[in-house]
């Protein structure tokens, strides 16, 4: 049986997924939300860092990834009006350290947005347990969001969405897990059936690939989507120890609200295996003790694991497919998923009301991977 029409089928319900889903509602359409959850999904797994020049260096979206943040007390700010839920969001820069006296000279050197040299004692300032002798830099406004809150205050936002609109004409309807996407008509105008694991159809003028690692799963897609799971694993300790997130050698550290701290990440190409190991949990804990001494005998309470949907370049494949307009990629955001959260969910919107995104996304066009 085929569902009634919606104007989006937002494919993925992780963070990716309810953010486009919440900002197309807010856009006035109709929106059905297909939901998986899948083991080591990587939305509530990840650290909610927004470390644009960390983690895109070397990435010619640098720019595109500092965008992608400064986007973030709007976004909240906007968000807190639909949901109570609070989303804590810090600001308060990333502390980059050196690894070896090359590298330190290297990032003495200027770079893109705003980095700041700190030797070992303006560090031990910053962050009093902090042990850097080779220093490093202070990426200013860089910092961290809390993504568990972030998942529960868009649901509680969409739910809010599906409640309040009128029963003849819900805006947000959900939907079990999508096995694959068809064309529903022959052309460059034909929308989408997203066929369901359980048989049911629901056609859409417009679809949303959001599945993440789970992606490339889906058939009936135009193109390969060159997206690989990668797992990353993370520990969590009972007690604060910085004010600000540091990126430390073989390990990140990020403060959470409440007095915890998290501490991650691995990178281990094992399929879709999100099961954590002793080797892990040791490596992390010695890396981060061997920078912030207090955490060397406290152990840590918790261990999980996510899937990162990583591309071969590490930026994301955004935007509506070449050899299907309808069809609209907002997948493999690799270790950014949480950091263009915003920009995703406000560019899909634009695409599926035929508006131009306010950024050029040429970078992460979905035809770019022969
Ligand atoms: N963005 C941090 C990570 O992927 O581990």
């Amino acid at each position: 049986m085929t569902a009634r029409t919606a104007d989006v089928a937002v494919i993925g319900g992780g963070l990716i997924g309810r953010a486009v889903a919440l900002a197309c509602v807010r856009r006035g359409l109709s929106v059905t939300l297909f939901d998986t959850r899948e083991p080591g999904e990587s939305s509530p797994a990840g650290a909610g860092m927004l470390a644009p020049i960390t983690e895109g260096a070397d990435s010619p979206a640098t720019r595109l990834f500092i965008a992608g943040r400064d986007l973030w007390p709007a976004y909240l700010a906007a968000l807190a009006e639909l949901s109570p839920v609070p989303v804590a969001l810090s600001r308060a820069g990333i502390i980059a350290l050196s690894h070896d006296d090359a590298e330190a000279s290297a990032q003495r050197a200027p770079a893109p947005g705003q980095p700041h040299w700190q030797g070992a004692s303006a560090l031990a300032e910053l962050e009093a347990g902090l042990v850097a002798p080779l220093g490093g830099v202070l990426h200013l406004l860089d910092g961290a969001v809390d993504n568990v809150a972030l998942l529960r205050a868009l649901d509680h936002a969409l739910d809010h969405a599906a409640l309040h609109a009128p029963s003849t004409d819900r805006r947000l309807t959900r939907a079990g897990p999508a096995a694959g996407v068809e064309r529903t008509a022959i052309g460059p105008t034909a929308g989408v059936r997203v066929r369901t694991r359980d048989g049911q159809s629901h056609d859409a003028a417009s679809a949303v690939v959001a599945a993440g690692a789970w992606s490339p799963h889906l058939t009936g897609l135009p193109r390969t989507l060159p997206i690989e799971p990668v797992r990353g694993e993370m520990i969590g300790f009972p007690v604060a120890v910085t004010s600000r997130c540091i990126y430390g050698p073989g390990a990140y550290v990020v403060p959470r609200p409440g007095g915890r701290t998290i501490v991650g990440a691995t990178m281990d190409r094992v399929g879709f295996d999100p099961t954590t190991t002793a080797t892990a949990r040791r490596s992390l804990h010695e890396a981060v003790a061997a920078f912030l001494p207090a955490l060397t005998n406290v152990e840590p309470d918790s261990h999980w694991a996510g899937l990162r949907p990583v591309t071969p370049d590490f930026l994301p494949i955004m935007g509506p497919d070449p050899d299907w307009p309808a069809l609209i990629h907002a997948t493999g955001h690799s270790r950014n998923g949480i950091l263009l959260a915003p920009m995703t969910a406000a560019a899909v919107a634009d695409w599926v009301t035929g508006k131009v995104p306010a950024w050029d996304l040429t970078p992460f066009r979905p035809d770019r991977f022969k």
